[in-house]
């Protein structure tokens, strides 16, 4: 009998998928040691989310039975995927599951910002009718720069059109046609998108090169005005991947007014420490990693990777493998 280890959860609806297909499901969190010791030596797939983390080691003790290994969700960088490739283990992934979900809170997190929704809410919670100090700002007419121009990047330029934003972007890979399409103006270089925009939004993946791109230099760039010349601040939104702002830096430049608001899903180290000075200013709002935390997206993940999942067990190539299982 194939068995599936489910290590950090999935939707019922997918585990009953897998056993209606023959398989025997193993939903445990499995401890790193055990893992480095083979624990994936007795399974035929692991489907993870991201908290667990498996390195070449845990792979190289997989085998030889381990066939596939899943992120039930898009990120992929808590595993080896070189590791991965060298042993001839494909890792597939759900690209498109969540990307309506991680649109929204995007979105609410952008609203949320401009409204002071979070800060007027502590302060109501305080005694505190701060009506006169929470004068905010409107989406319309202001300038978004997204980074990236991706499936969820394009989704958020959906919406923010329809608030009446004007959308641009700034994505190297993309076909220009894309953003044509879409009504965008995409910008060869970022610094220009961030002289552009008072507003940004991050959809990159964390690499080398994306790494801290929102750092001080890009945050001090923003006009801080819009296309009207009111004075409507600069924002920034990332629901992407932590890493690509430089916390440190964003702080300072909510501490000297150069950052009106700053809100994050995600953060370099998670769990983000509590003793993080972001925490404590008023015009930051934070979310714990939660885009892809709805329950049409973790059963869209959930259905979507028991696909892939399947498709590799039965001998096939899943269209969501993201590595180059050839290689070995
Ligand atoms: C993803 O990569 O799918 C998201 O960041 C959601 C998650 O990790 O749970």
């Amino acid at each position: 009998m194939r068995r599936v280890a489910v290590t950090d959860g999935m939707a019922q609806e997918a585990v009953k998928k897998l056993e209606s297909a023959g398989c025997e499901v193993v939903q445990d969190f499995i401890e790193h040691d055990q893992l480095v010791d083979g624990a994936l030596a007795d399974f035929d797939a692991i489907i993870v989310r991201s908290a667990t983390k498996l390195t070449k080691e845990m792979l190289d003790a997989s085998q030889p039975r381990l066939k596939v290994v899943a992120r039930a969700g898009v990120g992929v960088d808590n595993i080896d995927l070189d590791a991965a490739s060298r042993l001839g283990l494909p890792v597939v992934n759900a690209p498109r599951a969540s990307t309506q979900s991680v649109v929204e809170l995007t979105v609410g997190h952008l609203l949320s910002s401009l409204r002071f929704i979070p800060r007027a809410d502590r302060l109501l919670r305080d005694g505190v009718w701060a009506k006169k100090e929470l004068k905010g700002t409107e989406l319309y007419g202001k300038r978004l720069g997204l980074v990236g121009f991706g499936r969820i990047a394009q989704g958020v330029a959906n919406v923010a059109q329809a608030f009446g934003m004007e959308v641009h972007s700034y994505d190297p890979y993309l076909p220009l046609a894309i953003a044509k399409k879409a009504g965008v103006t995409m910008h060869k270089n970022v610094d220009n998108l961030f002289k552009t925009c008072t507003h940004i939004s991050i959809h990159c993946n964390l690499t080398d090169e994306t790494h801290h791109l929102v750092n001080q230099k890009r945050i001090r760039m923003m006009p801080g005005v819009d296309p009207f010349n009111l004075k409507c601040g600069n924002h920034v939104v990332n629901c992407a991947r932590g890493g690509i702002v430089d916390e440190d830096a964003a702080f300072e430049a909510l501490e000297s007014g150069q950052l009106l608001s700053l809100a994050l899903d995600v953060f370099e180290h998670e769990p983000v420490d509590s003793t993080s000075p972001l925490l404590q200013h008023p015009n930051f709002h934070g979310t714990p990693h939660i885009g892809a935390a709805t329950i049409e997206a973790q059963r869209r993940v959930g259905l979507d990777i028991v696909d892939a999942v399947l498709t590799v067990l039965d001998g096939g190539m899943a269209e969501t493998t993201v590595n180059r299982s050839d290689l070995s």
